[in-house]
């Protein structure tokens, strides 16, 4: 197969895998060899005769959103319910609308717009919960493929207080695990991967959790779940794994905080002990922040973490969250922690813009590899913004464009997106 070759050229800006400043490339070059950067330049690369160049002079160029957190069967029922806690709202709103993907045709129709919309806001990078329905967790994966979208998918496990029809044995857990497992490889080469998915410590019995920790070691898998979400939710993990100490470390004990390898949403309560944890396992931590205020469960202290070297992606947390645009999770999280700040006296620091996008961008995509900023030996995964509209009554720099972008824009500005160097083209336009 012949090599790929292309010069984009516009207007680039992204984060550092290291939170801090942008990096601002003004009408510059980007030069992409089979999906990788190989350079930004500002002048014109000498690259051969067989470039095809992309002309996006004068528009915006930025990595792609990772949406590190989200549940794809809840998204039928996003906006419902945010009068209750998470405790109420899981049993009464949540856990029966998941039952409701035990019917292959319901999920077929909801994927597919799901999948549509995450194409068409740029979360081209997700990691998604599915149902406890392993068909289900496939059929969202062929929907996620056939898109072209890069994904981890999670099976949930949950085989104790899910109620009437939400809740599985330890043994047909087990065995769905494995059978999931088995039907995600041949999607490993078309970028989703599985992930394993106790849904949180009280879904799982001690027995299958053991019994999970043991699969990701056999199997090196990453994991996700939720953490230190709600004060109810932290005392009834108290309850009944009291010998842990801690609610992150129920998931330590139990082999399930595989190194580097972890994805753990919400942590808005988490001790000076488990913020050491998370740093010494390098564990991502999804913020969520609508869902933290939606069913009012609390602001995540976000600029402590990041001093404390603590990864943070943003995930949109649908359906406890309710948008998939990650602009507007940007826009969140530096509204909540200016909440914090000004409530608790001006005590923390207020995270920055370039902070937020860092989350969304390479701090999420971390959890994929070589993904989220722009540099040489990164896949070229990015969004062409034409913000022409946003910036039309006097010139803005290439910093204010990308702010204006995200708090006052949204997927209308979306020109494309790339993935691996290669457009993808709207999902409802492919035929299967
Ligand atoms: N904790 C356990 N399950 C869930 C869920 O579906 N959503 C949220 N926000 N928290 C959870
Ligand atoms: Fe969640």
């Amino acid at each position: 197969m012949s090599q790929k070759n292309y010069l984009f050229s516009g207007d680039f800006i992204s984060a550092q895998p290291e939170p801090g400043e942008l990096s601002v490339h003004e009408n510059s070059y980007a030069w992409v060899r089979d999906g990788i950067l190989i350079d930004i330049t500002s002048e014109k690369p000498d690259t051969g005769e067989d470039v095809v160049e992309v002309d996006c002079r004068g528009k915006l160029i930025i990595p792609a959103f990772t949406d590190i957190h989200l549940h794809a069967v809840q998204y039928v029922t996003t906006g419902l319910g945010y009068d209750r806690e998470l405790l109420s709202w899981l049993t009464e709103y949540t856990f029966p609308e998941e039952a409701r993907f035990a019917e292959p045709a319901y999920a077929e129709r909801v994927f597919r717009d799901l999948v549509r919309d995450l194409w068409s806001v740029g979360s081209l990078h997700s990691s998604v919960f599915c149902s406890m329905n392993a068909d289900a967790a496939i059929q969202l994966t062929e929907a996620l493929a056939a898109a072209g979208l890069s994904a981890f998918v999670g099976k949930v496990n949950m085989d104790r207080h899910g109620g009437v029809n939400l809740e599985e044995t330890t043994e047909g857990s087990m065995a769905d695990t494995i059978r999931f497992l088995e039907r995600m490889i041949p999607f490993e080469n078309r970028g989703i991967r599985p992930i394993v998915t106790p849904r949180f410590a009280p879904s799982c019995s001690k027995e299958l959790m053991r019994w999970l920790g043991e699969q990701v070691s056999e199997k090196d898998l990453p994991v996700q779940s939720h953490v230190n979400e709600n004060k109810e939710e932290i005392e009834w993990v108290r309850q009944l794994f009291p010998e842990s100490g801690n609610y992150l470390s129920v998931y330590r004990d139990y082999g399930l905080l595989p190194k580097q390898k972890t994805v753990m949403a919400h942590c808005v309560y988490n001790t000076e002990e488990e913020v050491s944890m998370m740093k010494e396992l390098d564990v991502l931590a999804a913020h969520c922040p609508a869902s933290n205020a939606n069913i009012a469960s609390g602001i995540m202290p976000a600029s402590q973490l990041i001093d404390k070297g603590i990864r943070i992606g943003l995930g949109s947390d649908i359906g406890g969250g309710n948008r998939l645009f990650l602009g507007f999770h940007m826009a969140l999280a530096m509204k909540e922690s200016r909440l914090l700040w000004v409530q608790t006296d001006r005590a923390s620091r207020v995270i920055s813009f370039a902070e937020a996008f860092w989350m969304g961008t390479a701090a999420g995509g971390s959890f994929f590899g070589k993904t989220g900023a722009f540099l040489p030996g990164y896949s070229f995964d990015a969004l062409v913004i034409d913000d022409s509209h946003l910036s039309r009554y006097r010139p803005l720099n290439v910093c204010e464009r990308l702010q204006r972008f995200i708090f006052a824009g949204d997927d209308r500005q979306i020109e494309a997106r790339y993935l691996r160097g290669e457009r993808l083209p709207d999902p409802r336009a492919v035929v299967k």
